[in-house]
């Protein structure tokens, strides 16, 4: 069979997903809405060979824990089923950006994977089957399928959460910056198993309903072209999310004093009249939302914060696509 590459973008979201209506199914207890990123991919080639007597999996540069390469494993079988084959394959993976400290390389990851597998092993999927695809391998790998800014759909069967672009005022001209911690480290729990006690908060019900709330304000806002309220609704998620993950058993800080020290910096930046706006997924980096026009005076303003390692800036990514160069 041929051997494919597809590369992904990772993707930072806006209305966050935190909590499962179904394990199984990765069904997501509500919608989400996520930009990808075009500085920060995963490569991912695949080749499903009858030379391969078992699956052989590699991370370059950063290796996958055992539980990782076991994921993998289990995705290239839902591939199989559906391509009704048995051929194992070998699979070399690349990220540009660390991976499992809230950076979201498991969207990118399994998007890659899920685009890399599904056409090496001959299906012919739509956006929307790969999508759905991707978030049986990883919830939010679902919205790094389409890029650009995209809505995850909650539902109650498999084949109808998926993830698809919407529309954004393209005049924003929307920058993201990675604000990376000096503390990189490897998240201990994983966000799968971090995420399964979401509901042990007390403010489970009412948060996944505020998220509901949420995508219907951030929607109005990119229909209206109101960039406040855009940005309002960014850093309510952010402490929505957190607010779940501090008060649920066992307590879950993901934030370091770096993080806040970046809150403070685009508070004082605000004060100043520039509209910039922070949101955190699931690791102490910040990620900051603003416009093209500001982004100098963003990053002068995070001179002044220690403990930040690196700032990437980055565009509005596309979604995944085949490439031609290969890992091996
Ligand atoms: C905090 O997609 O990594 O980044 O579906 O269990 O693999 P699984 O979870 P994952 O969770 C991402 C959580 C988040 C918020 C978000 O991306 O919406």
């Amino acid at each position: 069979m041929t051997k494919i590459t597809a590369k992904a973008h990772s993707n930072i979201a806006l209305v966050k997903y935190w909590g499962k209506k179904d394990d199984g199914l990765r069904l997501p207890a509500n919608s989400s809405v996520a930009i990808a990123l075009d500085e920060a991919y995963t490569l991912t080639t695949v080749d499903f060979d009858e030379s391969y007597k078992e699956d052989e999996v590699q991370l370059l540069g950063q290796g996958f824990e055992d539980d990782e390469v076991e994921k993998v494993k289990k995705h290239l079988d839902s591939v199989r089923k559906l391509a009704s084959i048995q051929t194992k394959a070998k699979v070399v993976s690349q990220n540009n950006f660390p991976k499992s400290a809230g950076m979201a390389s498991s969207a990118s990851g399994f998007a890659a994977l899920s685009m890399a597998a599904a056409n090496a092993a001959g299906l012919q999927l739509s956006e929307r089957e790969m999508s759905v695809l991707a978030r049986n391998g990883s919830g939010s790998a679902s919205r790094s399928i389409p890029g650009g800014v995209s809505v995850w759909h909650t539902a109650d069967d498999d084949l109808s959460s998926y993830a698809e672009q919407i529309p954004y005022p393209p005049e924003w001209d929307i920058k993201v910056l990675l604000v990376m911690a000096e503390d990189t480290s490897a998240k201990k729990v994983s966000t799968t198993e971090a995420m399964a006690m979401a509901a042990t908060s007390p403010y489970y019900q009412g948060a996944v309903l505020e998220a509901e709330k949420n995508i219907l304000s951030l929607r109005e806002a990119m229909v209206s072209g109101d960039w406040k309220a855009f940005g309002k609704v960014i850093e309510d998620e952010c402490y929505r999310l957190h607010s779940v993950c501090m008060t649920q058993t066992p307590n879950i800080l993901y934030w370091r004093g770096v993080t806040i020290e970046v809150f403070q910096a685009m508070y004082r930046l605000r004060d100043q009249g520039v509209e910039a706006f922070f949101t955190v997924d699931a690791g102490p980096h910040v990620h900051i939302v603003c416009q093209g026009k500001d982004i100098e005076a963003v990053k002068q303003s995070l001179k002044s914060v220690g403990g930040i390692k690196t700032v990437i800036e980055c565009g509005i990514g596309e979604g995944a696509k085949l490439v031609s160069d290969h890992l091996f």
